[in-house]
């Protein structure tokens, strides 16, 4: 472990966190979930991701904000493609999102210098663990890293297959970003792309449409977006431009919950939705990620904006 002139460990309410507070920019990680809560650069004003004002920092429940780590299945266990849900005991009773963001991480290595900090952090190999995951029975160890710059923010989760079997799984860097007017803020970078509409099932699943034009929010939309041709979104607010940057994912989910589904989500207060919209940096659906015994995948997004 290197030098930690910037950073120190500070408790919110039932979690730690660490805290960076380099000359350049300010970060906040949980550890729990190896959650990045808050970032911001010395010349932005605000942090780059939406954080619940509601939000209540329990042992074993998800933080409402930043970027939860959704793995080693995305969404509810019973939507994923056989291939995930054959690791799964019980496909039905798992938690949604996996449990990685509700798990305590180690905090391995930080490396700091004048111009950015390097935080990795390690999910223990469940096959270690005493307290082995619920419904899960594969075997990987999961590793966070960020990158903190005054104009970047880059998180990578590597997954290794530690076990003599292949296997697969869905996951997510399930990123809130913040707007002062939903009403006025789209996402451009998936035109054309086909997508799965989870808020409309057919009998073969859920309905499947193409993008036309950027996405805009007037209503809920809970969309898995399937072989995207691009791999840097543009997020357009009225305070300004965030672009995404992936790599490792062919998908990706665009959420907001809108007007009912505010009321029964928590941490969440009424009117939330107007001031958020998640865009998930995903293999999800179709798009999952096979490992033969040994093998590494990198899932990577790059957030950086204009001002
Ligand atoms: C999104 C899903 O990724 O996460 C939504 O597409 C879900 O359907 C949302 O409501 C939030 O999930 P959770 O478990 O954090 O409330």
């Amino acid at each position: 472990m290197h030098t930690r002139v910037f950073s120190s460990i500070k408790q919110r309410n039932e979690l730690d966190c660490l805290e960076i507070r380099h000359p350049l920019f300010k970060a906040d990680i949980l550890l729990q979930g190896a959650q990045l809560i808050y970032f911001k650069p010395e010349h932005c004003q605000d942090n780059w991701l939406w954080l619940s004002p509601e939000a209540e920092y329990q042992s074993g429940t998800s933080v409402r904000g930043g970027i939860p780590v959704c793995w080693p299945w995305f969404g509810n266990a019973d939507k994923n493609p056989a291939s995930v849900q054959q690791h799964i005991s019980d496909p039905h009773q798992a938690a949604a999102h996996g449990f990685a963001r509700t798990q305590l991480w180690e905090l391995t290595d930080i490396e700091e210098n004048g111009h950015q900090v390097r935080i990795c952090m390690t999910l223990p190999n469940s096959n270690d663990s005493r307290d082995t995951p619920p419904h899960w029975q594969g075997e990987a160890t999961l590793e966070a890293q960020f990158v903190l710059t005054a104009h970047e923010c880059r998180v990578s989760l590597i997954t290794t297959n530690s076990a003599p079997q292949p296997l697969t799984l869905s996951q997510a860097l399930h990123t809130y970003l913040p707007t002062s007017d939903i009403s006025d803020t789209k996402v451009y970078g998936l035109e054309d792309c086909r997508y799965a509409d989870a808020l409309i099932s057919d009998h073969q699943g859920w309905k499947q449409s193409i993008q036309r034009g950027p996405v805009a929010f007037m209503a809920e939309t809970d969309r898995v977006y399937q072989q995207k041709n691009n791999n840097r979104l543009r997020l357009q607010t009225p305070e300004g431009t965030t672009y995404l940057t992936a790599q490792g994912s062919q998908s990706c989910i665009v959420w907001n919950p809108w007007i009912e589904k505010a009321k029964r989500l928590s941490q969440f207060g009424h009117q939330d939705y107007r001031n958020m919209v998640c865009i998930e940096t995903a293999n999800a659906l179709e798009d999952v990620v096979t490992l033969a015994p040994g093998q590494q995948h990198c899932l990577t997004l790059i957030l950086s904006r204009n001002d």
